[in-house]
């Protein structure tokens, strides 16, 4: 229940809105995380929790549970645990799940994720997942919260204090939790050498550089800020490990904005959304230079050639190559493709927020939008 109450005790720290403050952050609070999580000489994943190591080891399938950008996080770790650790991963919103009457297995780990630790559909599913013999494992913000307590393992982030209702930095640490915790079931599960360790954790500890590298052209996000405020719709499209963040840059234009936006798997395009394409829909393309890039911009192709306003999102290998059709670009610095999801939850965030800015909205307590639901 992080409320005004709290909001008296944090100030902006010059910022104009404590989601501007938040967005800034993160290099700070995701290098905090991943402290706590790596060893920086070593370049290894310490857990100090040695049931885990175990519990995935075991696992017959990991269950994953959240809602709204925590549940994005989720959907990036499911990525992560399946091509890292060949671990089967099932996973739901807490809502859904929490009814659904899940076929839990045995020797089953579950995963819940939560900013405040806080949210009824989530506590719910957990609860679910422990009476039905599930090793149950918590990533939370609030240490001392209800989730956190009843969570047979509980692994924090350090956001720090989140006020504004639209999730950013909690998110961003919450991946920088999964990420570790992917390695360490890889590792547990006989699928991960040390060369491959070392790698993945030199590329997570560079992420706080990267973001404040890319945070120095806010200037030119703002002024892309301003061109989708005018939009009445916004698709976001994604592959792969981006796809989560297709939908979790839809969700963040909704929220604060109220731009009506969708996220959609680039692939899946076709399928529909592509009926909705016209020179007034801006489609923000979420493309790093990786094995999924061919794909993803041929999908950004299909929108040009019906006259879609593509803004791409894609490091400099990838902007050289989507050609000049496209009609704005948004460059992320160059970087291992396995923290993608960390470094391009940053621009959707930044822009979602100067697409706010330039509406006039209350930024920090979008209408009807509570920052944790207690209530189902
Ligand atoms: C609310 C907030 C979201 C948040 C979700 C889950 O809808 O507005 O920002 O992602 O709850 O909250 P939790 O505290 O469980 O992460």
């Amino acid at each position: 229940k992080v409320t005004s109450a709290s909001a008296g005790l944090v100030d902006k720290a010059g910022h104009r809105h404590y989601m501007a403050k938040e967005i800034h952050e993160q290099p700070e609070v995701i290098a905090h995380t991943l402290a706590h999580y790596l060893d920086p000489d070593a370049r290894t994943v310490r857990l100090n929790e040695p049931r885990l190591a175990k519990a995935l080891a075991e696992a017959m399938r990991l269950t994953i549970s959240a809602c709204g950008t925590a549940y994005y996080a989720g959907l990036v770790g499911k990525y992560w645990f399946e091509q890292l650790a060949r671990l089967p991963v099932e996973i739901d919103v807490a809502s859904e799940l929490r009814y659904r009457q899940p076929v839990y297995p045995e020797n089953g780990v579950a995963l819940y994720i939560s900013q405040s630790g806080e949210t009824a559909d989530t506590l719910a599913a957990l609860r679910d997942a422990k009476a039905h013999g599930q090793v149950t494992i918590a990533i939370v913000n609030v240490p001392e919260s209800t989730i956190a307590r009843e969570a047979d393992i509980a692994l924090p982030t350090f956001a720090g204090p989140e006020i504004g209702v639209a999730s950013t930095k909690a998110f961003t640490c919450q991946l920088s939790a999964l990420a570790p915790l992917a390695i360490a079931a890889a590792r547990a599960r006989g699928h991960m050498d040390l060369a491959t360790e070392n790698k993945l954790c030199s590329a997570l500890l560079g992420a706080p550089r990267h973001i404040v590298e890319f945070l120095k052209q806010e200037s030119r996000i703002e002024h892309l800020g301003g061109e989708v405020a005018k939009a009445r719709d916004v698709l976001y499209l994604g592959r792969g490990v981006n796809y989560p963040l297709a939908l979790e840059g839809a969700l963040k234009l909704k929220e604060i904005s109220y731009i009506h936006a969708e996220g959609y798997a680039a692939g899946e395009m076709k399928h529909g959304p592509i009926a909705l394409i016209d020179e007034k829909v801006p489609v923000i393309v979420i493309a790093p230079h990786d094995a999924l890039y061919e794909k993803t911009v041929s999908n950004m192709q299909e929108v040009m050639a019906r006259g879609g306003k593509v803004i791409l999102i894609s490091d400099k290998a990838g902007i050289a190559a989507a050609g000049a059709q496209v009609w704005q670009t948004v460059e992320v610095p160059e970087a291992d493709p396995f923290i993608s999801p960390l470094l391009y939850a940053v621009p959707v965030q930044t822009l979602a927020y100067y697409a706010a800015v330039a509406k006039g909205t209350d930024v920090d307590q979008p209408r009807n939008l509570a920052k944790s639901v207690t209530v189902e």
